[in-house]
C-alpha cells in the first residue's frame, strides 16, 4: 500500500484561473453569496478532502475592472463553513503583520471550538504593497523585518493558546468553581514589537492548537515553515523546483528537532481535464482567449513590489535581465525566484509567459485526462515533490465537479487517496500530532 495523499481545495474567486469568471463552466452566483463558499466546501467534504483553503490579500488588486479577484473576508466565512460542514479541516490566511496577535488567537481558538478541532491558519506576512497602504499605522515592512516581527509574533499565539492547560475548566456547579485558576496562566510577554499580558480568554481549543500552515518559500520563509508550519503551501512551475523545496525544507525541520512527517508539503496544482487530451487543450485556449496580457503585466509587476515592465515587448524571448533580481524584492520574492527560473530555462516570450502566470499565478498547471492528472500526482509523491496537493480548479465549480468525479476515483483505486475519514479534526486528516497540554505550569 502506498503512502496516501493529502488533498487541500483552494477555493478562490471563480476558479484560479484569470479569466474564470468569463467561462461558461464558472458559477453565476455573486462572490459575496456565501451559499456559493458552502456548495464547494461540501463538494469537496463529500470528495474525503482533507480541508478546505481560503486566501486573504488585505487589499484590492490593481485589475479589478477586468477581474474579479475578491471575495468574502475569510475568518468569518470559515465560521460560517464551521457550521455547515461536520469533517473537513478550515484553512484561512491570516497576517503576521496587520494583524494584533491576541485578536488572531482568539480568533483562530473560537474556530476552533466552533468546528470542533478543524481549523488551520495559514501564517503570512503579507508581500502585497496594497496592504501597506492600507494599514497607515505600520505601512509597508521589508521582508526581512515581516519575518523578524512574525517570529516574534508566533512566541506570543503559541503562549496564548497554551494560556489555558486542557483540564482548566471544572465547571463544578456544585462545588462553585468554574475553572482552575492555578491553570489558567499570563505569558507576560514584552518584546521588541509587542507587549502582551495574557492570558487568552478563552479555554485550549479542541486541536490544542489550530494546525500552522504556512506559505513562505523564500530563505526565510523556509526557515520560519521549519521552525513552525505543520502544512505547507508552495508554488512551482516546473517539478524539478518543487523536488529541490521539498527536499530542503525536510532535511531543514530537522535543524529544529522535528522529524520530516511533522510538515506536510503541498505544492499548488491547477488541473485541465477533459475526456481527450485535445479536448483539455481546447478548454485551456478558450480560457487563455478571454485573457487580457496587460492584466497579466500589472500582476507581474505587484509580485515584484511595483516594477514598471510596460517597456518590455509581448513577443521576443525573454531573459533574466529583464527582471529585478528577485533577492532584492520585499514584495513575492520566493514566487518571483520561481518565474526568473522558468525564464531561465525555458526562455518564453512575454505573452508566453504571462499566459502561463493567467492559469494559476505560478502554481503548476496541467492539461490531459483523468488518467494523466493522476499519473503526475502519483509520480509527484513517489518522486519526492510532494506529500499532496493544493488543488486549486482553474474553473469553479465546473473543474472541481470533474476532478471528483473522473480523478478522486482513480486515486483512490490506486489507494493513493483515502475512501473514508478516519477521524474528524484537521489534525487527524494531516496525521498531525496534538500540542500536549502544559499542564500546571
Ligand atoms: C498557496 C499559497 C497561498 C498563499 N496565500 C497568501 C495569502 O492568502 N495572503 C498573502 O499575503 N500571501 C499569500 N501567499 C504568499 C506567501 O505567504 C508569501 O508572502 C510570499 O510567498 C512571499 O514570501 P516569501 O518571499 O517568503 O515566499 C501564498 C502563497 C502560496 C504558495
Amino acid at each position: 500500500m502506498k503512502r496516501p495523499m493529502h488533498l487541500n481545495l483552494f477555493i478562490q474567486s471563480r476558479g484560479h484561473h484569470e479569466a474564470s469568471w468569463r467561462h461558461p463552466g464558472s458559477s453565476r452566483l455573486p462572490l459575496t453569496d456565501i451559499g456559493y463558499t458552502i456548495d464547494l466546501a461540501r463538494k469537496a467534504e463529500a470528495a474525503l478532502f482533507d480541508s478546505i483553503f481560503l486566501a486573504d490579500v488585505l487589499g484590492l488588486w490593481n485589475d479589478v475592472e477586468k477581474t474579479p479577484f475578491n471575495w468574502l473576508e475569510p475568518i468569518t466565512t470559515l465560521a460560517a463553513l464551521a457550521t455547515t460542514t461536520s469533517k473537513i479541516g478550515l484553512i484561512a490566511t491570516a497576517s503576521t503583520t496587520y494583524t494584533e496577535p491576541y485578536n488572531l488567537a482568539r480568533q483562530f481558538s473560537s474556530l476552533d471550538h466552533i468546528s470542533n478541532g478543524r481549523v488551520g491558519w495559514n501564517i503570512v506576512t503579507t508581500w502585497s504593497p496594497q496592504a501597506g497602504s492600507n494599514f497607515g499605522g505600520i505601512g509597508q515592512v521589508g521582508h526581512a523585518d515581516r519575518y523578524e516581527r512574525a517570529e516574534e509574533y508566533m512566541a506570543v499565539v503559541k503562549g496564548l493558546w497554551d494560556s489555558w492547560s486542557d483540564d482548566a475548566v471544572l465547571d463544578d456547579r456544585e462545588g462553585g468553581r468554574y475553572a482552575d485558576a492555578a491553570r489558567v496562566k499570563p505569558i507576560n510577554h514584552t518584546g521588541t514589537h509587542y507587549k502582551v499580558a495574557g492570558p487568552l480568554n478563552l479555554p485550549r481549543s479542541p486541536q490544542g492548537r489550530p494546525v500552522l500552515v504556512q506559505a513562505g518559500s523564500s530563505d526565510s520563509g523556509r526557515r520560519f515553515a521549519a521552525r513552525h508550519a505543520e502544512a505547507v503551501f508552495t508554488a512551482h512551475l516546473e517539478k524539478a523546483t518543487a523536488k529541490q523545496f521539498y527536499a530542503d525544507l525536510k532535511s531543514l525541520v530537522a535543524e529544529y528537532a522535528r522529524t520530516p512527517e511533522d510538515v506536510v508539503i503541498l505544492p499548488g496544482f491547477s488541473p485541465i481535464i477533459g475526456s481527450t487530451e485535445a479536448e483539455a487543450k481546447r478548454y485551456a485556449d478558450e480560457l487563455n482567449a478571454l485573457t487580457d496580457p496587460e492584466i497579466g503585466r500589472q500582476r507581474l509587476s505587484l509580485r515584484f513590489g511595483g516594477h514598471d515592465f510596460s517597456h518590455l515587448p509581448l513577443d521576443r524571448p525573454l531573459v533574466p535581465e529583464d527582471f529585478p533580481d528577485p533577492r532584492d524584492n520585499d514584495a513575492a520574492r520566493s514566487r518571483t525566484e520561481i518565474f526568473v527560473g522558468y525564464v531561465r530555462t525555458e526562455k518564453p516570450t512575454l505573452r508566453q509567459l504571462l499566459a502561463k502566470l493567467a492559469g494559476a499565478r505560478g502554481h503548476f498547471t496541467f492539461e490531459g485526462t483523468p488518467e494523466q492528472v493522476a499519473d503526475l500526482m502519483e509520480d509527484w509523491i513517489d518522486d519526492g515533490a510532494a506529500d499532496g496537493f493544493n488543488l486549486m480548479p482553474p474553473v469553479l465549480p465546473e473543474m472541481l465537479d470533474i476532478f471528483i468525479s473522473e480523478v478522486v476515483p482513480l486515486l483512490q483505486r490506486r489507494g493513493l487517496f483515502r475512501t473514508s475519514y478516519e477521524g474528524h479534526t484537521l489534525r487527524a486528516h494531516l496525521k498531525l500530532s496534538r500540542p500536549s497540554s502544559p499542564g500546571a505550569l
